[in-house]
């Protein structure tokens, strides 16, 4: 056996061992200790990994994520499937009302809803087995549900971008992006224990004034009772979110593509095409010529956020740019790549509030990589692309399954023996 391969065979072996000590039975945890439920977004890039080796658990990952499906559709950022003492704030802190959640405690937010997505590529890896056909339509009115209730809770006034309520919905905590909007949020006067930072060296981690208006956010939605209207009425904190607006796009085409493939076609299926075309008019709105780049909006001042993060760059996953503003975001990739051997640093380097290790003020994410090369190859970007893919496979084979990367360095921060960066590696960079 040559090296190459059997250096690729022992990453798999090894990305597969993380996910089964991650295993809790039908969920997977992001990583011990630091993140014990079992989080929306990562379980869905975790299922792409799991279905390399076992589908079947695969899909499990997905009914245990969709049995917290709030009753208006809305599924959750954290499931609190069991108790846990090493995560802060826990279901008693969100204190989420039985009225409104579903079979499991969770918080009030959402997450990147990039489900419907990694659903659309289970299915085209075996378009006829008649059992997982039958399972994925089972899915669909749940699928449905989550992306209308998106539409018509989060843009009540039909502006094409939907609204976001808090950092932690956006997947990308503490973004240079939120500074502003989250400088407006008062603090919360009580206190409070962090865990995270008995976990990860601090200098990995949001800040302790980020968190209190974290947790501001986190009351506020239980002092509204939960209640779309008041929340949106009301929210000290609102903005576009260009990560979440890409993510959701996508994953509003491909949902409508599974719905094709499973020959469903019903007064839901026709409001998505609407809301899809109505985000394709409206996003013109977030185009800053003078960055070269599509930017997050802060609906409290209308005004743009004005930093070029991963999140901002996520138009090309979503399909959002225009053959002129591909070429000019892939011209600024070219200077963001430069900076980095190990692809995407999360904010752009050459902003000054660019800190290569703390979470996501600069840091390379390996998920965050895949959903950019898959941009780049949509818009036959190739040499980008293949820059991407090149740097991610250098990463994993210097350092291994991180939560995060120093973008200078390439060093793990945050998290060690993480779910989704082995589950994004099997099914991206080690799969045959
Ligand atoms: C955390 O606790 O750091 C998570 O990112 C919240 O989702």
């Amino acid at each position: 056996m040559n090296d190459k391969i059997q250096i690729k065979n022992a990453l798999k072996e090894s990305a597969i061992a993380i996910l089964q000590k991650n295993d809790r039975g039908g969920y997977t945890v992001p990583t011990d200790g630091l993140y014990p439920f079992q989080w929306n977004w990562d379980a869905a890039i975790t299922a792409l990994g799991w279905a390399t080796f076992d589908r079947k658990r695969a899909w499990e990952e997905i009914d245990y994520l969709l049995k917290g499906q709030w009753k208006n559709g809305m599924v959750p950022h954290i499931l609190f499937h069991q108790p846990s003492d090493s995560y802060f704030p826990n279901a008693d802190v969100w204190n989420v009302s039985d009225a409104v959640r579903g079979e499991v405690r969770s918080t009030s937010i959402s997450q990147p809803p990039v489900l419907a997505s990694v659903v659309k590529r289970l299915l085209e890896q075996k378009p006829d087995d008649a059992q997982e056909r039958q399972r994925v339509a089972a899915y669909l009115p749940k699928l449905l549900a989550y992306h209308l209730w998106w539409y018509r809770d989060r843009d009540p006034e039909n502006t094409g971008l939907v609204v976001s309520y808090h950092p932690w919905e956006s997947g990308m905590d503490n973004s240079p992006a939120w500074d502003e909007a989250l400088a407006a949020v008062p603090p919360v006067t009580w206190a409070y224990q962090r865990r995270d930072t008995q976990h990860v060296d601090s200098s990995e981690r949001p800040k302790q004034a980020e968190y209190d208006r974290y947790l501001y956010l986190v009351d506020f939605f239980i002092k509204q009772d939960f209640d779309a209207r008041r929340i949106y009425d009301n929210c000290p904190f609102k903005v576009q979110d260009m990560g979440i607006i890409s993510i959701l796009h996508r994953a509003s085409k491909d949902l409508l593509t599974v719905c094709e493939l499973l020959g469903v076609q019903n007064e839901h299926t026709q409001q998505l095409v609407e809301e899809i075309a109505r985000t394709e008019k409206a996003i013109q709105q977030l185009w800053s010529e003078p960055h070269q780049s599509f930017l997050t909006k802060n609906v409290m001042t209308d005004s743009f956020c004005e930093v070029q993060t991963t999140g901002t760059l996520l138009a090309l996953f979503a399909g959002l740019a225009n053959a002129d503003q591909a070429q000019k975001m892939s011209a600024l990739l070219d200077d963001w790549l430069a900076a980095s051997d190990y692809g995407v640093a999360s904010t752009y380097p050459k902003h000054p509030t660019y800190e290569p290790q703390r979470y996501w003020r600069g840091p390379v994410w390996l998920h965050i990589n895949w959903m950019i090369a898959e941009g780049l190859k949509d818009y036959q970007l190739t040499a980008q692309h293949q820059q991407v893919v090149n740097a991610s496979k250098a990463l994993i084979e210097k350092v291994g399954y991180w939560e995060y990367f120093n973008a200078d360095t390439g060093e793990g921060c945050g998290g060690d023996v993480f779910s989704w960066t082995a589950a994004i590696s099997l099914y991206w960079l080690l799969d045959d």
